[in-house]
């Protein structure tokens, strides 16, 4: 197995009018071939700031520190220009609102055909013979007449399924899929987060899955990391995660999560309190206002990221279950 993307002590930051907002902070990851990374956190944790950095798709309001090898190359020193060559072929992103990524006032299918014959010089014909396989392989009935519909003309789900066949179309080595679900509901979450799983073993994909829902990374990727205030303070693969969970702030996560057998209608435990505020550098551990088993030290001191053997890796002085 070949290592397809490595990220080292990634930073992010944002010049804001109320200063220096901390997004991303001394982030590492790395990513084997076909291998799938879900990363969890709740709202503004950097999940989106993360994975948009590795594309190369923020905006000139952010720095970026750190390290990012992709294929064996460190595309951290390229010029944009450069990084956006391997859109498609190499690195292809789900966004959670298909129809802000979708050209409102074209076709599907000159959406679709479009990324085949730019980014992998096919013809005009030989793209709309593969535009139709795709859109079979991504279950949509009726392949041919989609290719003369606009995307106003379908269910979210539906615009999701050709976001998903755009993404996998020029065959790329990693995916990237933000919240791809979210906007969609129940049951056609579950058929979509099926299909991006299928394609992904079928086109052996790394993939990283961003999501607030511990749940549905669960049974989707290999290896978890789960952030908070933008640090990873838990990596781990995903059953190791799961039976020797070390973070409070992923125990609380768990909690949090709707299950089947709940009632609809019932209040979830939400996490009470709110992020530390990102432009602030304060002391101690930043879950600590929040963590049912906070002590002094946690208020004093950050803790470093711990190595707890097994490749699990967290952030906690006082860890579930007690250090190894
Ligand atoms: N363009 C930007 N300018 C300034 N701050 C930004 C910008 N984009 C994101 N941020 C800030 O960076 C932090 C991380 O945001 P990010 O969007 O990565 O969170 P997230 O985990 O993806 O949240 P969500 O679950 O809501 O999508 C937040 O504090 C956010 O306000
Ligand atoms: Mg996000």
């Amino acid at each position: 197995m070949s290592t397809v993307i490595k990220v080292e002590g990634l930073s992010v930051s944002f010049a804001t009018p109320r200063g220096e907002l901390k997004a991303v902070r001394d982030v590492s990851i790395e990513l084997q071939e076909g291998e799938s990374l879900g990363v969890v956190g709740e709202s503004g944790s950097g999940k989106t700031v993360l994975s948009r950095s590795i594309m190369g798709l923020l905006p000139s309001t952010a720095t970026r520190t750190g390290k990012i090898t992709f294929q064996g190359e460190v595309i951290s020193e390229l010029p944009k220009d450069k990084v956006r060559d391997l859109w498609g072929t190499g690195m292809a992103m789900v966004f959670q609102d298909p129809m802000t990524a979708l050209n409102p006032v074209r076709r599907i299918g000159d959406q679709l055909t479009e990324s085949l014959t730019v980014r992998l010089g096919m013809s005009k014909k030989d793209a709309k013979v593969r535009a139709i396989e795709l859109l079979e392989r991504v279950r949509i009935p009726d392949p041919k007449s989609m290719m003369r519909k606009f995307p106003y003309q379908l269910s979210g789900g539906m615009r999701q399924r050709i976001m998903i066949a755009i993404a996998v179309s020029c065959k790329p080595e990693m995916l990237f899929a933000d919240e791809p679900t979210t906007a969609l509901d129940v049951t056609v979450q579950a058929q979509v987060l099926e299909l991006i799983s299928e394609l992904r073993k079928e086109f052996n994909m790394a993939m990283i899955l961003v999501t607030h829902d511990l749940g549905v990374v669960a049974g989707h990727t290999d290896k978890i990391a789960v952030m908070y205030a933008g640090d990873v303070v838990e990596y781990a693969p995903t059953r190791e995660l799961f039976s020797n969970m070390k973070m409070p702030y992923t125990e609380a996560l768990l909690k949090s999560i709707p299950r089947l057998e709940t009632p609809t209608g019932t209040r979830l435990p939400v996490i009470e309190g709110r992020l530390p505020d990102p432009t602030k550098n304060e002391p101690g551990c930043p879950f600590a206002n929040r963590c049912a088993y906070v002590t002094d030290k946690c208020r004093a001191e950050k803790p470093p990221l711990t190595d707890g053997g097994n490749g699990h890796f967290y952030r906690c002085w006082f860890p579930i279950g007690g250090a190894k």
